[in-house]
C-alpha cells in the first residue's frame, strides 16, 4: 500500500539521499512531503524527475503522514518526533535523540529486524560508524560469539553534514591555491589533514561522543551488553564513505577461511579482498553503493591462540550509514 512520507531535513546531506533511496528502491509513495528550516521554504528538490517544493517544518507538518524520516539533528527530533507520532506517523529517526531509549528499537535490518515490531511510534537509525562496523560482524557473532572488538575509524566529512562536505572541498581548493582558509564547520584545518573525531569529548574518560555511541549502540543492537569494544574515531579528508579497521576476538578459535566464508554470505556486504592486486575496500569504491565492502580478512597475529581476526571495511556513510538503513526500516514497516 502506498504511503504518505515526510522527510525532515530534506535539504541536508542525508535528506537528499532519502529521496534517492526512496526512488531507487521503488518505495511505494502516495505523497512526499519535504520539510526543512524556514531558510529552505520555497526551494524545490527533484523526485522522479519532478520538482517537489520544500516546506517549512511546523507542528502541523505531519497531518496525514504515515512515515516520517528524520535527519535534521537531535534537537529537531526531540521536539518534532513526538509531534509526528501524535499525528499518527511512525518516525524513523536518524539522530541520536532516542537511540538509547529502552522503548525505542535501534535497528540494522540485517541484524535485528524483528526489533521493529516492538516500536511505540519511533524507531531509531543507529550511528553510521556502528552500522558500517558491525553489519559484517553479526553473522560471525551468531555462530562464534565475539567477545572483544578493537575498532579504528576513518570517517568522512558527510557525517558532519552538507556544510562539512563543502568545507572539505573549499579548504582543499584554497590549500592548492596557496590561500588561507579559516575552518567554519569543523574544529581544525581539514585539507590534507586528519583529526580526532569532532564530537564532544568527555574530559574525565577521554572518549568522544562518537566512540561512546558505537560502544553503547553495538551492545543494544547485538543484544549483548557484555561485548567489549576498544575504539578510536578519526575524521579523515574523504567526502562520503567511512572506512573502519576492526580486529575482533571470538569465544572459540576461528580461522581466516571460516571468517571469509561467513562474511561472503552476509547480507548487505560484499567481499573486496584481492591480495594479489593489493585491492581492498576503499571509500571511493564504497561511495554511492548499497553494500558494505569488506576485505583484508586475516588471522590477527597479535593473538597466537587463533581466536582473533582482523579486517578492513568501507561503507557509504550517507547510504547504509544513514538514509538507506532508514529506508530499509521503512520498507519493513
Ligand atoms: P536547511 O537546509 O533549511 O537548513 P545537514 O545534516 O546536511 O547539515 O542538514 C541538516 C538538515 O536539517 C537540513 O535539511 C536543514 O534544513 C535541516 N534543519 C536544520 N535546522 C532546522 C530547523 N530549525 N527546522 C527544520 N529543519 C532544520
Amino acid at each position: 500500500m502506498s504511503k504518505v512520507v515526510a522527510i525532515v531535513g530534506a535539504t541536508g546531506a542525508v535528506g537528499v539521499e532519502f529521496l534517492s533511496c526512496l526512488d531507487h528502491r521503488k518505495f511505494p509513495i502516495k505523497e512526499l512531503r519535504l520539510l526543512a528550516s524556514a531558510r529552505s521554504a520555497g526551494k524545490a528538490l527533484p523526485f522522479k524527475g519532478k520538482p517537489i517544493p520544500v516546506q517549512e517544518l511546523t507542528e502541523r507538518s505531519f497531518d496525514g503522514v504515515d512515515i516520517a524520516l528524520f535527519s535534521a539533528g537531535s534537537g529537531i527530533s526531540k521536539k518534532f518526533g513526538p509531534i509526528a507520532v501524535k499525528a499518527g506517523a511512525v518516525v524513523v529517526d536518524n539522530s541520536s535523540a532516542f537511540r538509547m531509549d529502552k522503548d525505542v528499537p535501534l535497528v540494522v535490518p540485517e541484524i535485528n529486524a524483528e526489533a521493529i515490531k516492538t516500536h511505540k511510534g519511533i524507531i531509531a537509525n543507529p550511528n553510521c560508524s556502528a552500522i558500517i562496523s558491525i553489519t559484517p560482524l553479526w553473522p560471525i557473532h551468531k555462530v562464534n560469539r565475539i567477545l572483544h572488538m578493537n575498532i579504528a575509524t576513518y570517517q568522512a566529512a558527510s557525517g558532519a553534514g552538507a556544510a562539512a562536505m563543502e568545507e572539505l572541498e573549499a579548504s582543499t581548493r584554497a590549500y592548492l591555491d596557496g590561500k588561507d582558509y579559516a575552518p567554519k564547520v569543523l574544529p581544525h584545518p581539514y585539507a590534507f589533514n586528519l583529526f580526532s573525531h569532532n564530537a564532544d569529548i568527555d574530559l574525565a574518560t577521554g572518549y568522544n561522543g562518537e566512540e561512546s555511541k558505537v560502544i553503547a549502540e553495538t551492545r543494544k543492537i547485538f543484544g549483548d551488553p557484555d561485548v567489549r569494544i576498544s575504539i578510536t574515531c578519526v575524521r579523515v579528508p574523504v567526502l562520503r564513505a567511512h572506512a573502519v579497521a576492526v580486529t575482533f576476538q571470538c569465544e572459540k578459535p576461528i580461522t581466516e577461511k571460516e571468517a571469509r566464508d561467513i562474511i561472503a554470505k552476509a547480507p548487505g556486504v560484499r567481499l573486496v579482498d584481492d591480495r594479489a592486486k593489493n585491492y581492498f575496500p576503499m571509500p571511493r569504491d564504497a561511495s554511492g553503493g548499497e553494500d558494505i565492502l569488506v576485505g583484508r580478512i586475516r588471522q590477527d597475529l597479535g593473538d597466537p591462540t587463533g581466536h582473533s581476526i582482523a579486517l578492513f571495511v568501507a561503507g557509504d556513510q550517507l547510504l547504509k550509514g544513514a538514509a538507506q538503513n532508514a529506508v530499509q526500516i521503512a520498507e519493513l514497516l
